[in-house]
This record gives C-alpha cells, structure tokens and sequence, in this order.
C-alpha cells in the first residue's frame, strides 16, 4: 500500500509528531483491515529525526491496538510482525513506554463504569507500582482517610454512591533520589468512573448520560503517564500522581443542590448544582499535593466542561494557567505527544458568578463561560507559590469512531520529562 502524509511542509518547516503518529495507526489499521499478518513500514521520505521515527512506531503501536476484552468471542487480529525500515535505528523503548502509557488509558476510559470503578482503579495504581517498585510506590486512602484529612468536598460527591470512594497516591522517585533544588511535581486526574450528574441529573438526548463512564478520562492519563514514566525513568524530579475517585451518583443520602460542604482547606462551597462535582473532587485534590506532598507544579487533567467542548470542539483541550512559561511547556509537550492544547484566558471578571451569599462561593457561575468559570473556581484552591495548570479534555477523551483516545497520558509525560531535564544541572 502506499500511505500519505498530506501536504508537504513548508520548505524549512518540519511535519508535526501528529502526522507521523497518525501515518503510524493509518499503516496498522490498514494492514488490519486487509488482513495483514506482516507490516513493513518502508519509509521513503527522509524522515527527519528520532522523534519522527518514534512517533512512528507509537503509530502502529496505537493503531494495532484492538480492545476485545467485553467480546465473548474475541476476534484476533491477523497482524502478527511488524519491521521499520529507517535511516536510523529508531528509538523504540521510548515509543513503547509511550505507546503503554496511552493504551493503559484507553482501556481504562474504554472499560464500563461497572468495570472500571473506584476500586479498579485503585487496584490498577497498586498493579503499576509492584510492577514497578524501584520507582513507584503507591498509598490508596480510604473514606475514614479522606474524613480525618476532613475532604468534605470529595466525599460529599461520593456520598450517594455504594461503591466505595478510592483516593489515589502514587509517588514517581528518580534512583538516587531528586536533583537538588528540583520543583516537585503533582499530576491530578479527575476520577468520576460515572457522572450521573447527580440531583440535577444529566437528562434528555444532549447530556451524553450514556458516556459519562469517561469521566475518568483525567485520571486514565495521569496513571496512563505514570507507566510511561515508570518505564522511561527520567532523573530529576519527583512526581505524585493523585486522584480521587468516586461516583456521582443519586439516591437519599445524596448531594442536594444547596448544600453547604466544607473543602480540606477551610473554604466553603454553596453547591448549587449536583452536576459541577469534578471541580469538587479536584478542590480537595489540589489542596491534598499541595499540603501532603508539597507539590510546587501542578497540573490537573480533568473532563471538566460540556462548555469546553462547545469552545474547542472534540480535537482539543482546553489549557488555563496564570504562569505563562509553565502554559507554553504544556503546549510543547502537548506537540511532542502529538495532542493539541489551545490556552484559554483565566478571567477574573467572569468570578462574580461564583460568588455566594451564604458560603465562600458557589460551584457554578450561571453564566456563559462555563469552562472558564470552572477554570476560576479550580484556581482558588491554589497556594500563590505553586505553579498551576488545568487542562480540560472533555472534547478529546471520546472519538466517536475510535472510542477511548487515551489522550492526556503522552502529553503529561512529554511535560514530566522536559521538567525533569531543566531540573538537571
Ligand atoms: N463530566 C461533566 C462534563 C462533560 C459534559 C464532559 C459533557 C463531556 C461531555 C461535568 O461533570 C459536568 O457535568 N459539567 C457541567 C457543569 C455545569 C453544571 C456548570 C456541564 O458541563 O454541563
Ligand atoms: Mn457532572
Ligand atoms: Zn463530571
């Protein structure tokens, strides 16, 4: 067969890593598609450099996958071997670090919420670190855990569901320990393995109920990037990988819209829609790497916003951070993975919506803007001295033709690894 790469860069200009990982995945679903027990990937073009090459093979690592795992007959796939003819040997450890990191996602937000819950994805933090116990270790904190550490705001969104709540901590430790002065870095994933929406319930053909088992998506690509990273082991910085999981679900011991809950760090939040409970569950995250690790970058990863998706569309996610160098890493790291950013203002004006009589705030602005309001409210459970990031996925998680993307997890690493190298001295 012969596959394109469309047209041709500018002359200079290279072809973005998004090109060579989507010739990768066409190359393998082709082959799979003609029942292909053999892809020799003959590369005419130059290709440029190791990093083209191994978003290559990232490619048809990605683009082989199939997830048979809820067939009671699982077809298997004809495509045995695939061989790279390059210039260069390329670097394929690396590809297939990243490669594990994103299919890990992808099966997770894949998995149905009755599969992937709380406790499965407690169970998979634990698999990940005795898989890895030379640089992983992990703590899951109970419900009795999340009430002494008084998350109010976690466990009020969890407080309706029978599944239990799982709160997830795996630390990332270079051998030999952290570089001297190195920031320390937290990944926050939001973890709702179903957002019923609660009281104020996601109802009528628009809400997308029937999907809402992607609302994990945000802690699929924290631990999706910690297999990566695990495998890639850059020294540098630590990293803490942190979500906490649960279901937003409806029943008599519920969230009522109206409620008043108290977050771990003292502040108040008039809840005035069931709905808005990522933002919750994150506030008590955000403050928990903050205190208990302290973590000096933060970057959350959360399926936040129906709103988000109406601004950018199902492409790309949203990225709001104050830090104008720590926003422009994230894109970087975001081009390397092949995933695309956009960054979005964090405007102040719009926090007059929030604003609450009664409580500290409210957990909606009933305004438009909702993606920027939800930005605003994350921004409030941040220390002035910490570096901070959120970037909302709830367009890029779910392909209506592939399903799961798994995106977030390659970008998160890409960023780990750059952060990790400026670390060095
Ligand atoms: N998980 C949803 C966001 C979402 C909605 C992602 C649709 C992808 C598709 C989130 O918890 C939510 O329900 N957000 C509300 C916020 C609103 C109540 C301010 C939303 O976007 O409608
Ligand atoms: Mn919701
Ligand atoms: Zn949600």
């Amino acid at each position: 067969m012969l596959l394109g790469l469309g047209a041709k860069p500018a002359p200079g200009a290279a072809l973005p890593v998004r090109s060579w990982k989507a010739f990768g995945s066409a190359a393998a679903a082709a082959a799979k598609a003609h029942k292909a027990s053999q892809l020799v990937l003959n590369v005419f073009l130059h290709v440029p450099d190791a990093e083209a090459q191994q978003a290559i093979a990232a490619g048809v690592l990605l683009g082989a996958f199939d997830d048979t795992r809820f067939k009671s007959k699982p077809k298997t796939s004809s495509l045995t071997t695939v061989a790279f003819e390059f210039r260069a040997a390329p670097a394929f450890k690396p590809a297939q670090a990243l490669a594990s990191g994103a299919i890990l996602a992808r099966q997770l937000v894949g998995a149905p919420p009755n599969v992937a819950t709380p406790s499965a994805l407690a169970e998979t933090a634990r698999q990940l670190a005795s898989s890895y116990p030379d640089v992983l270790t992990v703590k899951i904190l109970e419900k009795e855990d999340c009430e002494r550490l008084k998350m109010g705001a976690f466990l009020g969104v969890a407080q309706a569901s029978d599944e239990p709540l799982k709160f997830i901590h795996i630390t990332y430790t270079p051998r030999g320990g952290a570089a001297p002065g190195a920031p320390v870095l937290a990944l926050v994933g939001k973890g709702l393995t179903f957002d019923s929406g609660g009281y104020n319930i996601k109802a009528g053909s628009g809400s997308m109920i029937e999907l809402m088992k992607f609302d994990m998506g945000g802690a699929a690509a924290v631990l999706g990037a910690a297999k990566s990273l695990a495998q890639l082991e850059p020294p540098g910085c630590s990293v803490h990988f942190v979500i906490a999981s649960c279901e937003n679900m409806i029943g008599s011991r519920g969230l009522r819209p109206g409620d008043i809950l108290t977050a771990s760090n003292g502040k108040t939040i008039e809840v005035n829609n069931t709905d808005a409970e990522g933002r919750l569950t994150l506030a008590d995250a955000l403050t928990y790497v903050q205190r208990e690790c302290g973590a000096t970058r933060v970057v959350d990863i959360a399926t936040l916003t129906g709103a988000c998706m109406v601004a950018l569309g199902t492409g790309i996610a949203g990225l709001w951070s104050p830090q104008d160098e720590l926003a422009a890493a994230l894109v970087s790291a975001g081009d390397a993975a092949g995933e695309k950013l956009w960054r979005m203002p964090l405007e102040d004006a719009y926090w007059d919506q929030m604003k609450s009589d009664l409580a500290d705030c409210k957990n909606t602005g009933m305004g438009k803007g909702g993606a920027i309001t939800a930005a605003l409210f994350l921004k409030e459970w941040i220390q002035k001295d910490v570096s901070w990031a959120h970037c909302d996925i709830a367009g890029p998680v779910w392909d209506d033709k592939l399903g799961a993307t798994g995106f977030g997890a390659a970008t998160l690493t890409h960023w780990v690894l750059g952060e990790s190298r400026r670390a060095l001295p």
